[in-house]
């Protein structure tokens, strides 16, 4: 009994769940009913809106009047630093991170009011995970395989950016990552390009609403495009080289999702792929994007990135370092971006500078930019601007207009659905702690509010945002013993350093640099009947420019840990990171391990409550966690090889120093308080045509004691391909809560959006063969497969 209907169209699938008795532990449970459809499917459902015409007519009116110079301003995007009267005069398009409702009302008024034609202003903000009521870091929002957690995040971050002028957002940043050692893994959603998918898909939806002029909602801009995330060496900003099936397979995907969901903006990359940067990319900016997907909203540039452009030495006028040198000059790099695509430059001022003069001699054309002022003013158009430009500043003042109940209920929820149980080890396992247990919680983070909050963290610091609850606080609100904090080392947080001076940190001097704490440490954890240590790293370790040469526990924290283990407590572990650690340390002392990642204000109530069992685990880790940094980039949807990975046989892929091809902690793994029993897919047909679909039914059990949350996973795999297929490639997934011996059973129809693969020739193609599917609870805890034939 499906609950509902087949997808339709390409890369649409449908996953139901259905209800069944349980049958297994011979108790009866009870009918477990899934809501309507599964929630990778709604997420995905294309929800991209046809021109209005209304909207066009009116673009075409304003842009008939508009001068050259006019134009030119609309396409500059200045930063909050930059903007003066005289650019609000004078036209300016847009500007970013000015989040003073005031100065956006003064800046406005300007625009719509002493300009000559009062095109309002699009004002900008990176709201990634929340304004000032702070979600998880997108990492681990990723981890809940749950796009309703996504969702959540950006309804509220696209309300309260709203509340104070704000009418777009930086967000999602949807860029797949093999790369730990890149701090900017934490903005994304892992190395999976269908996980990505989905919550890039739920985030747009949740931020735009079905019309982004409501007050409530905002436009949202996917960045970075493309394939940021695959820097060289994980260093911020390097070089990509990127194969044309690697491009389309795994890093476009999550652009194309957020697209269909209506996406209206697009922020373009600072690095080049294959030698052409980011915003000087005629191939992706134009032709796949506008002209193969059917984008009509605009592409802004990332921070200086068009100046970036240029070649050395600099050009007068100009305190821009030297750039990719794909363009001799200023007016080179504004006519390069223009024409390949780009059409809003932020920060740098090259085509307003330069643009008549490029003109003139035919290096842009008027149809160009005609072009991207017609898309910029169409976004404004769509964004309700003209109508209605200014912001209600009493309201935007008003603390009690952030923070809401509702809102920090939804963030705890968010967090706690995000955190990932690694370890629980023992007889009886250390976790749920038990409340009415005295509890020694130790180390750095554990009463520690603003690295609670994770990078890019909006507003969520000032003093209208609420405050991060620490762990300490969370445990002792739902303690009914004592709970004692003993901090054991330092952590120093080092962020903005005046002027940018910013040598070159060491990990080990930030976080635990010494161990004189360690004795007060171990005499807490003696005296308390249970043991929480909060390790990780600052959350200045992660996020843009912060990529880090180690993976692990940064100072002495393991050391920290060891000390504490040997008093022979059970250790549980609580870590606060932003990537994937190498924690084979951790792993061999702890009892328990809880990746909490950056949970956000709630982060204190959340970890509580799944601590205490009040909410039981479920996420699943949407990065692979490796066992050292050397093994990087490693991830679960690689292709095979010739000479597969052996521990024991010589000629093989393997390090000569490792007893293990295998991660420490697998991609899609994360345990329970319970357990599940995930059953081996059962297909309606074993061949299928091309455009044809598959039924792929898999039944899912609680058969431990308590009510729990386990991911369903999917993978495909095609075992003969004209070029290498990835060994396993996740193409469904659904979070099912199901009581103490429960079952549901989850179905996915299958269609030509999972049966191919793109070429390198930037083709889609389906080839006839065999296709296996596997179920599972992990990448790597998979059933044996079933096959079907694509005839
Ligand atoms: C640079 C970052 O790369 C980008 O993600 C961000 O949106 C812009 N700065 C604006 O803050």
């Amino acid at each position: 009994m499906a609950l509902s209907g087949a997808g339709s169209g390409f890369g649409r699938r449908t996953t139901t769940a259905l209800a069944v008795l349980a049958l297994t532990l011979g108790v009866t449970g009870g009918v477990v009913v899934a809501a309507g459809g599964s929630d990778d499917e709604q997420a995905l459902a294309p929800s991209r809106k046809p021109a209005s015409q209304g909207i066009e007519h009116k673009v075409d009116v304003l842009l008939a009047k508009m001068t050259t110079e006019e134009k030119l301003q609309q396409v500059q995007l200045l930063s909050d630093g930059q903007i003066t009267d005289a650019d609000a005069k004078a036209g300016v398009g847009s500007v970013f991170s000015l989040v003073d409702p005031e100065k956006i009302n003064h800046f406005q008024h300007l625009a719509v009011e002493e300009s000559r034609l009062g095109i309002p202003i699009l004002f900008a903000y990176d709201t990634i995970h929340g304004y000032r009521t702070i979600f998880p870091v997108p990492l681990g929002a990723a981890s809940s395989f749950d796009p309703k957690v996504a969702a959540a995040d950006h309804e509220v971050g696209a309300k309260e950016s709203a509340l104070v002028g704000l009418k777009q957002i930086y967000s999602p940043m949807v860029d797949v990552s093999h790369e730990p050692r890149w701090g900017r893994i934490v903005e994304g959603a892992g190395e999976d390009p269908y996980l990505n998918s989905v919550m890039a898909a739920a985030r747009v939806k949740a931020a735009q609403g079905t019309d982004y002029s409501a007050p409530d909602k905002v436009v949202t801009s996917v960045k970075h495009y493309v394939a940021y995330g695959q820097p060289e060496g994980g260093r911020d900003y390097n070089t990509t080289d990127m194969s044309e099936q690697r491009l389309r397979n795994i890093y476009l995907p999550p652009f194309k999702a957020a697209i269909d969901a209506g996406s209206d903006t697009v922020m373009c990359s600072f690095n080049a792929i294959n030698g052409v940067p980011g915003c000087a990319n005629k191939y992706t900016e134009t032709d796949i994007l506008k002209d193969e997907w059917g984008f009509d909203g605009f592409v802004e540039s990332d921070y200086t990135a068009v100046a970036e452009l240029r070649a050395c030495p600099g050009v007068p006028n100009d305190n821009f370092p030297c750039g990719h040198q794909v363009a001799a000059d200023a007016p080179s790099a504004a006519a390069m971006a223009l024409m390949a695509g780009t059409d809003s430059e932020m920060v740098s001022k090259y085509l307003v500078t330069y643009g008549e003069e490029l003109l003139d001699q035919g290096r842009i054309t008027m149809a160009r930019l005609d072009d991207a002022v017609r898309r910029i003013l169409r976004v404004k158009f769509r964004a309700g601007l003209f109508d209605n430009p200014y912001v209600d500043v009493a309201k935007a003042l008003d603390p009690a207009s952030f923070g809401k109940p509702a809102d920090l209920q939804a963030a705890r929820d968010a967090a706690a659905r995000s955190m990932v149980l690694l370890k629980n080890a023992g007889d009886p396992a250390p976790l749920p702690l038990d409340p009415d247990k005295t509890t020694a919680v130790i180390g750095p983070f554990g009463d520690d509010g603003p690295d609670m909050l994770g990078g890019w963290s909006g507003r969520g610091d000032d003093d209208l945002a609420p405050d991060p609850v620490t762990l300490v606080e969370g445990l002792r609100a739902q303690s009914n013993a004592e709970v004692t904090f003993t901090q054991a080392c330092n952590r120093v947080n080092t962020f903005d350093p005046p002027n940018n001076a910013n040598p070159p940190l060491d990990p080990e001097d930030e976080v635990c640099a010494d161990d004189s704490g360690f004795d007060e440490a171990v005499t807490a954890a003696t005296d308390a009947e249970q043991v929480v240590l909060a390790l990780g790293e600052t959350r200045e370790m992660s996020s843009e420019a912060n990529a880090r040469s180690d993976l692990d526990l940064p100072g002495m924290q393991e050391e920290l840990l060891e000390a504490v283990a040997e008093t022979g407590k059970p250790v549980v572990v609580v870590l606060f990171n932003g990537r994937p650690l190498a924690l084979p340390r951790v792993a061999a002392s702890a009892d328990a391990i809880l990746e909490a990642w950056y949970p956000g204000t709630e982060a204190g109530n959340a970890a509580a409550d799944v601590l205490y069992g009040v909410v039981n685990p479920g996420g699943k880790l949407p990065v692979t966690f490796p066992r050292k940094v050397g093994t990087v980039p490693l991830y679960y949807n690689h292709e095979p090889t010739g000479r597969p990975c052996s521990p024991t046989f010589k000629w093989n892929s393997r390090y000569r120093d490792l007893d293990t091809c295998k991660p420490l902690y697998e991609f899609g793994f994360g345990l329970s308080y319970t357990t599940f029993d995930v059953s081996a897919p059962t297909l309606n047909k074993t061949s299928v045509k091309p455009d044809g679909k598959v039924r792929v039914r898999i039944d899912v059990t609680n058969t431990g004691s308590v009510t729990g949350d386990e991911v369903v996973q999917m993978y495909l795999h095609d075992p003969v391909a004209s070029i290498s297929q990835p060994v396993k490639r996740l193409r469904g997934f659904q979070r099912v809560t199901l009581g103490a011996g429960e079952s549901t059973t989850v179905t996915f129809t299958l269609d030509k959006s999972d049966f191919g693969f793109w070429d390198n020739s930037g083709e889609y193609v389906v080839e006839p063969g065999e296709i296996e599917v596997y179920s599972g609870s992990s990448s790597e805890q998979v059933s044996t497969a079933k096959t079907f034939t694509i005839t």
